[in-house]
C-alpha cells in the first residue's frame, strides 16, 4: 500500500526552489523521522510465532496523543512512508494514532520465534495470503487495540493488504468486532479482465512452483541493498536526468508505475523501500486464482485439499460474511486489478459504502501509492470517509 503527497501540491509547487534535496539511504522509521513526526517501533507475536514490527505515529503535528487508531496494512506496508504527503502523515497531522502494519516476510519481518528465514526457508515461507492475513491481523489487531485502549479501528489496505483482509475476515469473521471501517485500495479478487504480465506468467504457476521449490526458493524478492544504492548514486535529482530511461523502466520493473505521476525527487526514497520481500506462496495463489473463472478463494492445494477442506476443489471466500462497512478505490489504468473485477467483488460483499472510481485516465494499481495527486483524488476521500467512524 503507500502513500504520500499533499493536498496542498499548488502552493509546494510555488515555494519549491531548484535546489536539489540529497536524501539518506533510510528505513521506514528513520524515515518518519526525517519528516519530523514522532514513531514507535512494535514487537507482535503471532500464534503461530511470527515475529511483526508495527511502526506506530502515535500523533502528527497538530495534536498530540488524540486518541483514535488506525492500522493501515498492505502486504508491503513500509512503503506508505515515503514523502510527507502521504496517508499516513496526513491522518496523523488530522489526529489518528497511525500504525504501519507489516506483514509476516516482508522486510521488517524475517522474525520468527523457532523458525529462521534463511534457514528453515521451507517452513518460515510456507504462507499465503490468507494465512498471513488470519494471523497477523488477528494478532496485530488486538495488540493495537489493546496498546491503545480503543476498541475498534479503521483499516487502510493496499493490494495484497486488502486480500489479506477479505481472506481472514471471509474465513475468520470475528475479527471484523475489532474493526469499524475498512478502506481497500485496488483489491485483488476475481481476475476474469486483467491483463498483464501476471497473467502471462500465471500459465506456468504450476512449473513455477517445481522450479522454485527445486531450487529451494520460497521467499521472493527480499530487500536488495543494491536498487538503494542505484536509486540514490544513479536516480536522485543531480544525476536523474542523464539516467531517466534506465531509472524509470528499473522502477517500473520492481513496483510498476506511472512515470507521469511520480515526483521524480523522490525516487532515492522509494528505491530504499523496493523490492520488499514475501513468499512465493502468496504469488502461486494468485496464479491460481487468475487461472481460474470467476473464483475468488482459498488455496488449491490439489490432491490435498480433501485433508485441507474436506472438499475436493478449494472453497470461495463467502463475501456474505463480510458484513463491516467497506470503502473501495480503484483505478481504470490498473492492469493487475480490473475494474470490472473490482465491480464484481463489490456487488458480492453485502456492505458497500463507497465503490470509488478515481477520477484519473490510466490511474494504475501503484499510483495509489506514489501518484503525485493521490493525496487530492484518493486521501482526500479517505479522510472524509473515516471522519464519520470516529
Ligand atoms: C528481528 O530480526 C532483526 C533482523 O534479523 C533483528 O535485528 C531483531 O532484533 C529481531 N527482533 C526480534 C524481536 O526478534
Ligand atoms: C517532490 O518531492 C520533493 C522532495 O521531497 C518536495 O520538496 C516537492 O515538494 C515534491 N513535489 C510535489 C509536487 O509534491
Amino acid at each position: 500500500m503507500a502513500v504520500l503527497r499533499v493536498t496542498t501540491v499548488l502552493l509546494l509547487v510555488v515555494v519549491m526552489t531548484s535546489k536539489a534535496v540529497e536524501f539518506p539511504v533510510m528505513n521506514v522509521p528513520q524515515l518518519i523521522q526525517y519528516w519530523g513526526y514522532p514513531v514507535e517501533s512494535h514487537w507482535i507475536t503471532t500464534s503461530d510465532g511470527y515475529i511483526l514490527n508495527y511502526h506506530r505515529i502515535p500523533y502528527g503535528s497538530s495534536e498530540k496523543g488524540h486518541p483514535r487508531s488506525l492500522v493501515r496494512g498492505k502486504g508491503h506496508e513500509g512503503r506508505q512512508q515515503q514523502s510527507k504527503p502521504s496517508l499516513a502523515f496526513i491522518m496523523a497531522d488530522a489526529g489518528y494514532d497511525v500504525w504501519v502494519a507489516n506483514t509476516r516476510g516482508n522486510t521488517y519481518c524475517r522474525n520468527h520465534t523457532t523458525l529462521d528465514p534463511d534457514v528453515d526457508k521451507e517452513e518460515f515461507w510456507n504462507f499465503d495470503w490468507e494465512v498471513a492475513g488470519l494471523e497477523d491481523l488477528q494478532a496485530g489487531f488486538s495488540y493495537v487495540l489493546e496498546t491503545t485502549g480503543q476498541s475498534k479501528l479503521i483499516y487502510v489496505g493496499h493490494s495484497m493488504g486488502t486480500s489479506e483482509f477479505l481472506a481472514a475476515s471471509a474465513v475468520q469473521p470475528e475479527i471484523q468486532v475489532m474493526v469499524s471501517a475498512a478502506f481497500l485500495l485496488a483489491p485483488p479478487s476475481y481476475f476474469d479482465y486483467n491483463t498483464g504480465i501476471l497473467v502471462e506468467l500465471a500459465q506456468y504457476v504450476d512449473e513455477l512452483e517445481g522450479a522454485f521449490e527445486f531450487l529451494d526458493l520460497w521467499e521472493l524478492f527480499p530487500d536488495f541493498p543494491l536498487t538503494s544504492e542505484v536509486g540514490h548514486d544513479l536516480c536522485d535529482e543531480i544525476h536523474l536526468e542523464e539516467n531517466y530511461d534506465t531509472c524509470m523502466s528499473l522502477a517500473d520493473s520492481i513496483v510498476g508505475i506511472s512515470p507521469g505521476n511520480l515526483n521524480n525527487s523522490m525516487l532515492p526514497i522509494y528505491f530504499d523501500s523496493w523490492p520488499e520481500g514475501s513468499s512465493v506462496k502468496c504469488l502461486v495463489h494468485y496464479g491460481q486464482l487468475i487461472n481460474s473463472e470467476h473464483f475468488f478463494g482459498r488455496y488449491d492445494y490439489g490432491d490435498a485439499n480433501m485433508e485441507h477442506y474436506g472438499q475436493a476443489s478449494p472453497p470461495a471466500y463467502d463475501l456474505s460474511k463480510i458484513t463491516l462497512p467497506i470503502h473501495i478505490f480503484y483505478g481504470d489504468g490498473d492492469t493487475l486489478v480490473d475494474d470490472m473485477d473490482v465491480e464484481a467483488l463489490a456487488s458480492n460483499l453485502p456492505n458497500v459504502k463507497l465503490l470509488y472510481k478515481v477520477p484519473f485516465e490510466g490511474w494504475t494499481h501503484n499510483d495509489m501509492c506514489y501518484a503525485i495527486q493521490a493525496p487530492e483524488l484518493v486521501y482526500s476521500v479517505i479522510m472524509e470517509n473515516a471522519a464519520k467512524y470516529v
